[in-house]
């Protein structure tokens, strides 16, 4: 069995240890998190672990074959270099680090360890997910003619300012790189130019909205659509979620509801509506791709690299300091905020809550 360890128990810690759980190839061996609740929670959900407050228990234990790392990313290089130096495997959240030269010191960190032996992998989830493979594949199969138009697009009343997360910076950056990641993703190309227009919701300092538009290298063009601001006072609250690719001749779209996904092709030879579990997090895809890894000692063709997540983190940073380069309106007001603040803090059911209200994330 594969050994793991979790650094860090809150929302993300506690799906990874049940997506370990539930992969006989693993067993989770150690838990840690410096808040006791936490570490009391964690006791009840792993038994069979060690539950310890400070890292080094983990990253010094030679019986450990791999660190997942769900701490908050001001943590990360320091532990992603102790894990390695240790000849380590590691599973990361994203972003890698607290800033874009820290990110890149762990890309260079990474591939040098691979060239050990080591397998390092960061939960760009959306690139793992079935519905986004299989559009991809829609693309590629010539369905859709020559891919034109990326639209991507993900809005709900999620994380509100100031409620955590702060290290990883608006919400542009902390979600929306999944999305910045996902245009790289579908064309196997980088951004050539781009143009961003962002919004300072609540009057909060950061915007909380942004939209980015602009060309790839390979000239299709793209539109990025994230905010954490749709309807978070609303009485029965939703979101909107969408991607479309969009070629010369047919086109794919997906859209989901965090419980199903369809993807839907209208192609020059096949019409298909494929609709299936959403998958979540895809969590389990992630663990199986590192298990497959270390278990044939080559890596799994789909296993995010962290270079993917160090650029797609790196761009949601530049379409952010492109933003505040034009006007970026305040609408709305701090006592709003407060208002969407207070709402959560007593929500048991919603979008992004904090693992606080949500014990059974
Ligand atoms: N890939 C995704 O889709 C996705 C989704 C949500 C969050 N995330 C990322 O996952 C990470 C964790 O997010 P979360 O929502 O679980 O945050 P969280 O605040 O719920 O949990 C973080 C936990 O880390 C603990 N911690 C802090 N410093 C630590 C240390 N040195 N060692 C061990 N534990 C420490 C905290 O006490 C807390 O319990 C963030 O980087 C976030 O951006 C990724």
């Amino acid at each position: 069995m594969i050994t793991i360890g979790i650094i860090g128990f809150g929302r993300m810690g506690r799906c990874y240890l049940k997506a370990i759980q539930a992969d006989e190839r693993y067993r989770v061996t150690y838990i840690c998190d410096p808040d006791e609740r936490c570490r009391k929670l964690a006791h009840e959900m792993a038994p069979e672990a060690r539950i310890v407050a400070e890292e080094s228990a983990v990253l010094e234990d030679t019986d450990v074959q791999v660190v997942v790392l769900c701490a908050l990313c001001d943590t990360r290089l320091n532990q992603i270099e102790r894990a390695l130096a240790a000849g380590k495997h590691v599973i990361t959240e994203k972003p890698l680090a607290d800033n874009i030269e820290r990110e890149w010191q762990c890309v260079e960190l990474a591939e040098e360890a691979e060239r050990r032996g080591l397998f390092c992998t960061v939960n760009m989830y959306l690139q793992n997910s079935w519905y986004h493979h299989l559009m991809r594949d829609m693309a590629e199969s010539g369905e859709i003619g020559q891919l034109a138009i990326m639209r991507i697009c993900h809005m709900t009343p999620g994380l509100a300012p100031g409620e955590g997360h702060e290290a990883e910076g608006p919400s542009f950056h902390d979600c929306g790189m999944h999305y910045v990641g996902l245009a790289g993703f579908f064309t196997h190309s980088d951004f050539k130019t781009w143009h961003a227009q962002a919004l300072r919701m609540w009057s909060w300092k950061d915007p909380w909205w942004l939209q980015a538009h602009g060309t790839m290298q390979n000239d299709v063009v793209f539109d990025i659509t994230q905010g954490f601001v749709y309807g978070q006072l609303s009485k029965d609250q939703t979101h909107n979620s969408y991607v479309e690719l969009i070629g010369t001749q047919g086109f794919c779209r997906m859209t989901h509801d965090f419980k199903t996904a369809v993807v839907e092709l209208h192609g020059v030879t096949r019409t298909e509506r494929i609709e299936r579990p959403h998958g979540g997090k895809n969590i389990d895809v992630l663990l199986n791709e590192m298990a497959e890894s270390i278990l044939t000692g080559k890596r799994h063709k789909d296993m995010p690299k962290f270079r993917c997540s160090a650029k797609a983190s790196d761009y949601a940073w530049r379409f952010l300091n492109d933003a505040w380069e034009h006007d970026i309106p305040a609408i709305g007001t701090l006592d709003e905020l407060e208002r969407i603040r207070e709402r959560r803090r007593t929500m048991t059911d919603g979008y992004g809550l904090l693992p606080r209200n949500n014990k059974n994330v």
